[in-house]
Parts: structure tokens; sequence; C-alpha cells
């Protein structure tokens, strides 16, 4: 081989290098489910986590994660009010916002108070790792009033102290 192939061989291969490196650090920047923040995809649990007796808060997320009618829900901790953190009270089974007193149910239906919906939600996704992800760059409104998605009545009394 003639030193000048010899150069041009090396031209090609470093140019190809250099393009490789760029290709993995486009598609490193751009791959889906890989947001490391609040406003990106979120990754919880395992869907096994999830069911209809329990609501996991997920901190990352701002939502709470739970299972509706055989679908994994991510109801975020947001009131549609004026936007207090909603705690899920264990004792009554339902959510309640402290500061105006708004509650809902598991599903997040509005069942009273000033809040002019039921809670937003977040789309969630199982991913190829088999662990759900939720999309908190995506904010979906919650369901009118008078929304019954599910019949779950109270199940006691609730942990706000003021009643509702
Ligand atoms: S902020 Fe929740 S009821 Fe007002």
């Amino acid at each position: 081989m003639k030193r000048r192939e010899f150069l041009s061989s090396l031209w090609f291969i470093g140019l190809g290098l250099v393009a490789a490196a760029g290709a993995w650090t486009s598609w490193d920047l751009l791959r889906p489910g890989e947001a490391k923040g609040f406003g990106g995809k979120i990754r919880s649990l395992s869907p096994e986590a999830v069911n209809d007796t329990t609501v996991i808060e997920v901190p990352a997320a701002r939502s709470y994660l739970t299972d509706v009618l055989d679908e994994t829900r991510a109801l975020s901790w947001k009131c549609p009010h004026l936007g207090c953190k909603v705690s899920f009270c264990d004792s009554s089974g339902e959510f309640e916002c402290p500061c105006h007193g708004s509650v809902f149910n598991r599903a997040g239906d509005l069942l009273s108070g000033p809040s002019p919906r039921g809670l937003d939600e977040h789309p969630t996704e199982v991913a190829a790792d088999g662990l759900i992800y939720i999309d908190t760059g995506v904010v979906v409104d919650g369901p009118p009033p008078g929304t019954e998605t599910i019949d779950e009545p109270s199940k006691g009394p609730g942990c706000a102290t003021e009643s509702h």
C-alpha cells in the first residue's frame, strides 16, 4: 500500500469514527423515556406493585399511582383549585386537599370542595425494562364535577381537621 492510499484510508476511518460518535451522542440525547426529572418520563415501579387497594406516592413525578378498573393511573398531587398538594387519607380512602378542603375519590373524581374538576393525570406506560414510566411532560385535565369513575364509598373518617 502506498503512503497516499494509507493516509486516505486513515482519513476515512477517522471520518467514520467521528460520524459514529456524533450519531451515538444524538441518540443518547434524544432517545425517549430517559428524562431524568419532573417534566420528563419518570421511572417508577413494577406494575405488580400497583393494585386497586393501594395508592403509592411517587415524589419524583409529583403523583400518586393506583389501579383503577385494571388500568394504572398516575394522578397529579397538584390540586386543580389553587395548586396545593393533595394527600391520600388511608382512613377514608380518599384524597384531601389541605388548603380549601376539596376531596377526591381514589380515581381522582371530585367529591366535594371548590376544585373545578377532578385530579389531573399523567400518562403511564410500561417500558422494555418492565417498569412503569410516568410522563410528567403531559398533563391530562381531571374529569368534570359529577364524574363517577368508580363506586368506592368513603371507608371512614377523613384525615383533615375540618369536616368536609
Ligand atoms: S387548593 Fe385545593 S381546594 Fe383549594
